[in-house]
Parts: structure tokens; sequence; C-alpha cells
């Protein structure tokens, strides 16, 4: 197949990346210049394991290319817009302005026959309403609402190997052709037997929003059970391990500790509220609020405790702060709860040092008011406390007794609870964490 991803972001750039690897001839198209020219040079613009690897091989066989040049689309077979729909500034809905402005530039490009396939997170009636718009423009192209269920940090995998499909498809005839185009796109996947949904525009549309809005729910939770391990002297991961035996329950995403961030949960259930307002369903939704103030309060929760730690005062203490990204394999800073504990931290007086493997760049740009550190050891270096925020691997692997050697005072917050308490009490440190005793 021929296929355009209009939109060359963390979902675009991996999307483009995997569908020539799977041996389409794909054109990744953005506005961004810098990250066209990035892209066409084989780099990849953010951190994401697997995908320089992919960007090189795809550009060697020539089936993946890049412009900032849409009219370029014309004569391809399909077009995935991957286009991002972030909150719009001061209110929860979503902001659809890329959304709308990639289809309304791609339109008058489409050649008949051809099919239009969202990825973007949108609210339910989006695709409806886009659909309305081609058909305005070309009305033998057809559009299909496919969404995309990619973890940063695992996106390549899960791209080229989904653990589900959902296809949005359009009413009447059109459908067989979009499914038809959809089936070739995924030949692979589908010869795998992942699991396939067909369904309508409003359900596919559903389906994205109701799964981060469960994932979001899951966390909110066991953070929840945290503030009362807390207040009881109970151990929330035990909790956490033992309930998550009950194959109704899993164990997935039932670790409790600083909550959510990134580009997608946060805002997509903020956006789902909006949306159920508008549809008058607005009860419906509610709790989702209750799911944002909890996970909000783990962010205070972890500042209160670091002052503890430091024995009531902030004031002067210098922090070492170890992750900034929103999550491990990742330099998204995006709503990155690390990167505004580092932030409140510092706003209230501790002089904090901050280290990420991978975030540092990103996290400098949006404060550029903290101190940043070229390794863990650095930031730790004469440190009165280090709080561990994002759970990287080399996090969970330090040695507490080495470590011991380079801070002024061994105390720590494991707002992860990414370390083992014992071993780290053993070795002599004051160690605190979100929901343990
Ligand atoms: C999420 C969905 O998982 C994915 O299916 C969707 O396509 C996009 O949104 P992503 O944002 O990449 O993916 O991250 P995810 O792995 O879901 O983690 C989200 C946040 O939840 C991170 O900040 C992570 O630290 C936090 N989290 C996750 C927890 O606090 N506890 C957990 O048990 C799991």
């Amino acid at each position: 197949m021929r296929i355009t991803v209009i939109g060359c972001g963390y979902l675009g750039a991996v999307h483009a990346a995997c569908m020539a690897e799977l041996g389409h001839e794909v054109l990744g198209i953005d506005v961004d210049a810098a990250k066209i020219e990035l892209l066409s040079a084989g780099r990849a613009p953010f951190y994401e394991p697997g995908l320089p690897e992919l960007l090189t091989s795809a550009s060697a066989t020539g089936r993946l290319s890049f412009t900032t040049d849409i009219s370029r689309a014309a004569g391809y077979d399909a077009h995935f817009i991957a286009v991002g729909t972030p909150q719009k500034k001061g209110e929860h809905a979503a902001d659809l302005t890329y959304v709308d402005a990639a289809v309304t530039s791609l339109a008058p490009h489409l050649a008949p026959g051809s099919v239009v396939i969202g990825k973007s997170t949108v609210p339910v009636g989006t695709a409806r309403r886009l659909a309305g718009i081609i058909a305005g423009v070309q009305p033998e192209a057809a559009l299909a609402w496919n969404p995309e269920f990619l973890r940063e940090g695992f996106a390549v995998q899960d791209t080229l190997r989904p653990d589900r499909l959902v296809y949005g498809l359009p009413d009447g005839d059109a459908a067989d052709h979009a499914k038809t185009t959809l089936d070739e796109i995924y030949t692979v996947a589908l010869g795998n037997d992942t699991p396939l949904v067909v369904t309508g525009y409003e359900t596919a549309e559903l389906v994205k929003v109701s799964a981060n809005a469960f994932l979001a729910t899951k966390i909110s939770f066991i953070n929840a059970i945290a503030e009362i391990a807390d207040v009881t002297g109970a151990d929330v991961t035990k909790i956490a391990d033992a309930i998550g035996y009950d194959a109704r329950i899993g164990r997935k995403f039932l670790n409790a500790g600083l909550g959510f961030g990134g580009g997608c949960l946060p805002k997509d259930i903020r956006a789902f509220q909006a949306r159920a307002g508008e549809l008058g369903a607005d009860q419906a939704l509610t709790f989702l609020r209750e799911v944002d103030q909890i996970n909000m309060r783990r962010r205070v929760r972890a500042v209160d405790l670091t002052r503890e730690l430091l024995d009531g005062s902030l004031l002067g203490k210098k922090v070492a702060v170890l992750g900034l990204a929103f999550k491990p394999e990742s330099d998204d800073v995006r709503d990155s709860p690390s990167l505004d504990v580092a932030s409140q931290l510092r706003a209230q007086g501790a002089r904090v040092v901050a280290f990420d493997p991978q975030a540092v760049e990103n996290a400098r740009r949006l404060h550029p008011e903290l101190d940043f550190a070229e390794s863990a050891a650095d930031a730790a270096r004469d440190a009165d406390a280090v709080v561990i925020l994002t759970e990287w691997r080399e996090f969970r692997d330090l040695d507490p007794a080495e470590f011991g050697q380079i801070v002024a005072d061994k105390r720590i917050l494991d707002g992860r609870n990414c370390l083992d308490p014992d071993t780290w009490r053993a070795a002599g440190w004051r160690y605190r964490a979100l929901g343990r005793p």
C-alpha cells in the first residue's frame, strides 16, 4: 500500500516507520520543518527505543520518506491522521485545531477511492463531522477511525504487534472498501490472529477514551488505597500484589506512587468529561473528576513527605531529584508528575538538582529555573535528601551502600515504590515512600 502519515510526533513518526517496516511505501508529513529534516536524515526527534533502527533501515530501503508539503499526498491510497489533540488552554475540552487543519488541508489532494484513517484521540462525534468535511470536497474518498493504543517506551512493539485492532467504519457502501484497505495495511497483524473489533465511528472513538479512562481509574484507585495505607501503617504494594492475583483484577496498572502523567491519560479523562457534558451526560463521568483529583494529590503528598523527611523544612536543603520524564523509557515531560514535584520542591525553598537519563533537555525547556546534573551521582553529591520520581532501571539498580557515600545525609523518598525498603534501611538510609510504612 502507498500510505501517508500526517503528523510525525510520538504517534505518527512511530506509525510511519512501522508501516514502512511492514513493507508499505510511506510518506510522513508534518508542518514542523525541523522535525521533517531530522526524520529525513533517519534520526528520531524524540527518545523511543527501537525507533532510530527502524528509521535508518526503512530510509535505506527507500520505503520511507518525509515532507512538509501536503500536496505530495495526492495519489496515495491511505492517509493516517496522527496529529495531536492537546487540552485547550484554560479548559478541559480537547483542542481539535490540528485535526481539523490536517483534514481540511488533505481533502483537496484526495484521490477517488482513497481512505483517510483517523488515529488521533478525539471526542466522540469528531469522525462523523470530519467525514462530512471530506465528503464535501472528495465524495469518492472514505473515512475510517482506527484508534491507536501504543504506550510510549513500547511504541514500536505495540505498533508492530498490537494487542487488538479497532476499525470504526463509515455507514453504507463505503464500509467494505474502507475495511479492505485496513485489512491490507494490517495483513501481518491479522495473520498473527490479532483480535479485530469492527464497528462504527462513535464506538471506535469511545473505545479509545474508555480504555484510557479505565487505566487512569485503576491507577487512582490504588493511589486512593495508598492514602488509606498511609494513615493505617499498611503497605499498598502488598495490597496490589494480593488483589492483583485475582485474574479479574490483574496486577498491571496497580503501581501506587506519584500517579499518571504524559500526553494522554490526564488530558483524555478531562476531554472525556467535557464531551459528556456537551452530550448532556455529565453525571456519567463525574467519577473521573475524582480520579483526576486523587492523581493530583499524589504530587502534593510527595512534596509533603520530602519536607517530613527533612525534619519539617525544605528551606535551603539540597534535594537530588532522580527522574523527570512522566515514565521511564521516555523523554516526554508533558504533564509529568515528576517535573511538577521537582518544580514545587524548588518553589518551596529547596535547592533542587535534577537528573533524568533522557528528559533533561525537555525539562530544561519547561523549567529553566531548575538545576540539572549530568548523572544520578552528580545530582546526589552532598544532597540532604534524594527523591526518586521516575522509576528508570538505573535508579532501581542503585547500590544503597555506594550511593550513601556521595550524599550528605542518607534520606530517600521512593516516589514510585520501586526500591526494596529493607535493603535501603539496612544500608543506613531513612526510607520513605507513598503508601508504605
Ligand atoms: C497511555 C496508554 O497506556 C496507551 O494505551 C494510550 O495509547 C496512550 O496513553 P502512555 O501515556 O504512553 O500510554 O503511558 P502509560 O504506560 O499508560 O503510563 C501512563 C502514566 O501512568 C505514567 O505516568 C505512569 O508512570 C503511570 N502509571 C502507570 C502509574 O502511576 N502506575 C501504574 O501502575 C501504571
